[in-house]
C-alpha cells in the first residue's frame, strides 16, 4: 500500500515495500547511515540509521514505511546516540583521517562531522591490522574497515564473485578475502567490479590514483553529506 509518512514533521510519500530509508532517500531527506546502499539488500548492522517511529526505536533501513507513521530523525537524543556509535567505530579501527587518501570523500568522516563529532571520547584500541597490497590495481587497508559488508554484498550479489566475507564474531570479526592465501592478488577481483567502488571508507582503494582530486576539493569538502549523500552512489568516490 502506498501512503505517506512524516519525517521530522515533513510529509514523505512512499510506495509499497519501501523502507523508511528508501522513502527518505527518494525525498532527499538525509538519515545518517553507513551500511546501507539502495542497490543492495539492507543489512541493518551499523545502527546509525536508528530513528524513532511511532515512539519505537527502529533501524530506518530495515523498517517498512507504514501509512501515517511519525518518524523522528534529527533530534538531539538521536544525534547524541549516533555520535556515540561513531566514536566507538573510530576507536575500534585505526582511522588516521589527516593521512588517509579517502579524506574528504569518506562517509565515516562525513557522517561524524554531520553528527558534530569533533574529538574522540574513548580510549583507542589500536588493533594490529595489516594492509594487503598484493593486487596490481587495489589495496585493502584493514585498519579502516568498519565491517559494513557492502563489498561482501556487492561482490556476491552484483559481481557474482564472492571475493569477500566476514569471519569471526564480535570483537574478532574481520574482513577476509576468499582465496587460499587470503590475498586479494590471488582473487578474481578487478577494477570493473561493483565491489571496487562501494567501500564507504578508505579500506578498499585503487592504486595509481592517489590524490588525483586534491584534499580540499573532494565531495564532502565542498558540501556536507546531508546535502550530497553517498559518494559511492554517484559512481565515483570523490567527484
Ligand atoms: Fe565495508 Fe569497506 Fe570493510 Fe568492505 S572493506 S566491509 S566495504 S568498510
Ligand atoms: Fe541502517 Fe546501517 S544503515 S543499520
Amino acid at each position: 500500500m502506498n501512503g505517506n509518512i512524516l519525517i521530522d514533521g515533513v510529509t514523505v510519500p512512499f510506495n509499497e515495500g519501501q523502507s523508511i530509508m528508501d522513502a527518505a532517500l527518494a525525498a532527499r531527506i538525509y538519515i545518517p547511515h553507513l551500511c546501507h546502499h539502495p542497490a543492495f539488500k539492507p543489512h541493518g548492522s551499523c545502527r546509525l540509521c536508528c530513528v524513532t517511529a511511532n515512539g519505537r526505536s527502529v533501524a530506518a533501513c530495515t523498517t517498512p514505511a507504514v501509512d501515517g507513521m511519525e518518524v523522528d530523525n534529527e533530534t538531539h537524543e538521536l544525534t547524541t546516540q549516533r555520535r556515540l556509535l561513531l566514536k566507538m567505530l573510530f576507536v575500534e579501527g585505526n582511522h588516521v583521517c589527516p593521512a588517509c587518501e579517502k579524506s574528504g570523500a569518506c562517509q565515516l568522516q562525513a557522517v561524524a562531522y554531520h553528527c558534530g563529532m569533533l574529538a574522540p571520547e574513548f580510549v583507542h584500541f589500536y588493533p594490529k591490522r595489516s594492509v594487503d597490497a598484493s593486487h596490481p590495481d587495489f589495496i585493502i587497508d584493514f585498519n579502516r574497515c568498519i565491517l559494513c559488508e557492502l563489498c561482501v554484498r556487492a561482490s556476491r550479489d552484483h559481481d557474482r564473485k564472492s571475493v569477500f566475507s566476514i569471519s569471526g564474531r564480535g570483537i574478532d570479526a574481520h574482513l577476509t578475502v576468499n582465496t587460499r592465501s587470503g590475498r586479494l592478488g590471488d582473487s578474481t577481483f578487478s577494477a570493473g567490479d561493483r565491489a571496487a567502488r562501494i567501500c564507504p571508507v578508505g579500506a578498499i582503494l585503487p592504486k595509481h590514483h592517489g590524490y588525483d582530486t586534491p584534499i580540499g576539493q573532494r565531495l564532502y569538502d565542498r558540501a556536507p553529506i546531508s546535502e550530497v549523500g553517498d559518494a559511492n552512489r554517484q559512481g565515483s568516490d570523490d567527484e
